[in-house]
Parts: structure tokens; sequence; C-alpha cells
């Protein structure tokens, strides 16, 4: 079988090699990759199979998935918690709670913790494998203001550059690639377009967040994100204040001082190797003020303007 796999991943490695490129990102079905995780997509759009319990945690990346995976890891295993027993947030990183489908469950669809029924992905709405959109399981997408998405995006990048022999683009560079549609899983704006139109369309399957919104009013979310994962707060539980609990777990406070994000490191033994710590920054909104000219910070209002215009969308 593993030399299946390993034809199988020559042959995506050859599809991919016939792709149009810039610097280290492909074009496929309309989005730009890093050839790692496209492969992993290719995949999983081959093989991969739901269960029919799985909630798909989606959303471009640097806008909050990180949060989002906490939230709703500790949401939806807060009834295995009696007695001693403490979440596995506070001794794991949240990307090691919630494994990634282009990477984690792309090769190794066996190795996951199937009590959690939880996926998450960067993958686009249309590129999803037909197996996920046809399926009943339920989406949840968060996105975030272009401009933060992409400082935090910038930094990622510029942290894996220090880190790694990624190659080195600028600031400037990086913030005309993004403009014109390419960086990680871009264009920003069609993926946060293509999980808009697929929520407006089917509500009860997908549940649509912007991060700001999280942030703005934490507990009212945490309760939704309950709710639609069809394992709400009981009245009890919110007397005893659970939300709340999980709301003070799963904060950037919390979790950036926790022994393991501060000092652990995620995929420890692969090429892309990060300290944990990479994923908590600064957690706030409005950041990329203190990283882009004013004018840079209109010029991609303006294309976001144009892009969602029509949409009812306004980010
Ligand atoms: P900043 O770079 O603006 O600080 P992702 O999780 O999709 O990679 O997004 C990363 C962004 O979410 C980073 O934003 C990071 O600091 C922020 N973040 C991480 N954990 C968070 C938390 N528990 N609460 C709020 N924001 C968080």
């Amino acid at each position: 079988e593993s030399a299946e796999r390993e034809n199988e991943a020559k042959s995506y490695k050859e599809m991919i090699s016939t792709f149009p490129r810039v610097k280290r990102w492909s074009y496929y079905e309309g989005f730009w990759y890093n050839s790692m995780f496209l492969e992993g997509l290719m995949s999983a759009q081959d093989h991969f199979i739901p269960q029919s319990t799985d909630i798909f945690i989606t959303s471009c990346p640097k806008t909050g998935t990180t949060w989002l995976k906490s939230l709703t890891f500790a949401i939806c295993t807060r009834t295995r918690l009696t007695g001693s027993a403490t979440s596995s947030l506070l001794t794991k990183m949240p990307h090691d709670c919630v494994p990634l489908l282009e990477y984690d469950l792309a090769h190794n669809p066996i190795k996951r913790d199937c009590a959690v029924p939880l996926v998450s992905t960067h993958v686009p709405y249309s590129s999803l494998p037909k197996s996920i959109v046809s399926s009943c399981c339920k989406i949840i997408y968060i996105c975030r203001d272009a401009k933060d998405a992409f400082v935090s995006l910038w930094c990622f990048i510029a942290e894996l550059q220090r880190s790694t022999n990624v190659e080195p683009v600028s600031l400037e560079e990086a913030f005309e690639l993004f403009c014109s549609g390419i960086s990680s899983y871009g264009p920003y704006w069609d993926h946060v377009l293509g999980y808009w139109r697929a929520s407006l369309e089917y509500p009860e399957k997908i549940l649509f967040l912007t991060y700001e919104e999280l942030k703005k009013d934490t507990a009212a979310h945490v309760k939704k994100l309950a709710e639609f994962m069809d394992c709400s707060f009981t009245l009890e539980e919110e007397e005893e204040g659970e939300v709340q609990k999980i709301i003070s777990m799963c904060s950037f406070e919390k979790l950036s001082n926790l022994e393991v994000n501060k000092n652990g490191k995620h995929r420890a033994d692969t090429s892309i190797a990060i300290k944990n710590s990479v994923f908590f920054r600064k957690g706030e909104i409005g950041d990329w003020a203190n990283n882009l000219t004013p004018e840079m910070g209109a010029r991609l209002d303006d294309i976001m303007e144009q892009k969602l215009k029509g949409s009812g969308l306004k980010l």
C-alpha cells in the first residue's frame, strides 16, 4: 500500500509541476497553494470520506482558526471533562487537537481521534472534496478584515522565513501579491465569498462567522456555536458559568501563556516545523495600522469593497 501511495504522491507532484506558479504558490481550481498542502488537497479530493458526525472548521489562514478550533473543541468535549479530567487544550496546541484535512488527514486518514468530530481545512468551498459537500456534515467558517488577515499572514510568513529556508518576500511585495489575489489559499475575497454564498444557500449546514463579531460578543457566539453543533448548553450549565469557563480557557491570554504554546513546536519533526507561539501574536482588531500605511489600507479596502459588492457581505 505504501508503494501505491508513493506512486500517487509522485503523480500529484507531476501534475502540480504543470500548474501555473508564482513564487512558492501553485494555481489550482482558481486558488493559490503551497504545493505541500495542494498535494494533500488532491489526495483528500480523491480519498477523504467524512464521518457522518464530522464538523468542518474552515477558514483562510490567519483569520482566527486557532481560536475557533479551541472554542469548538472545548464546547464539544466539555461533557467528557468530569472529575479530574482536564482539557487537552491545556497540554496540546489547538492545531494538534483538531487535524488539518489537507495535511494531517490527507495521507493518514486513520490517524484521528474519532471521538472528537472536528476536522479543519483552509480549502476554499469550491474545492472541498465532493464527499464533504454532498454529506450532511456541518461547516463553520471564520474570516476577518482583509487588512488584519494580510498583516497576520505577513508576520507569520516572516517568522517562517526566519526559522526555515522559505524564499524571502518583502512586506511590499507580499502586499502587491495579496492585492492581486496571490496568497496562501487566495484570492482572499474569493475564499470568503465562496463560503458566504454557500452559507446563504445552506444556512442549516454552514455557519459564517467573523473574527470581529466573535470578539465583540464571545458569549453569544459560543452559545450559537454549541447550538449549531447540536450540543447546546443546558440551563444548568449556563447557571454554573460553563460558557464563561470555555471563553476563559480559550482566551488569547490563557492559551498564549500555557507552557505548550510558549515553548512547544508544531509539526516538530517536519520541514514546516514552527514554534507554537507564532500562532499567538497579538489577537487584536486593527493591528494592520501598525504595519501598513493608510494608503495601503485604503487600497485593500477598495479592492474588498469592489469584490464583495452585491454579495450582501461587508467585511
Ligand atoms: P494576529 O496575527 O493579528 O495577532 P489563525 O489562527 O487563523 O492562524 O489566525 C491567527 C490570528 O488569530 C493571530 O492574529 C492570532 O494572534 C490570533 N489568535 C490566536 N489565538 C487567539 C485567541 N485565543 N483569541 C483571539 N485571537 C487569537
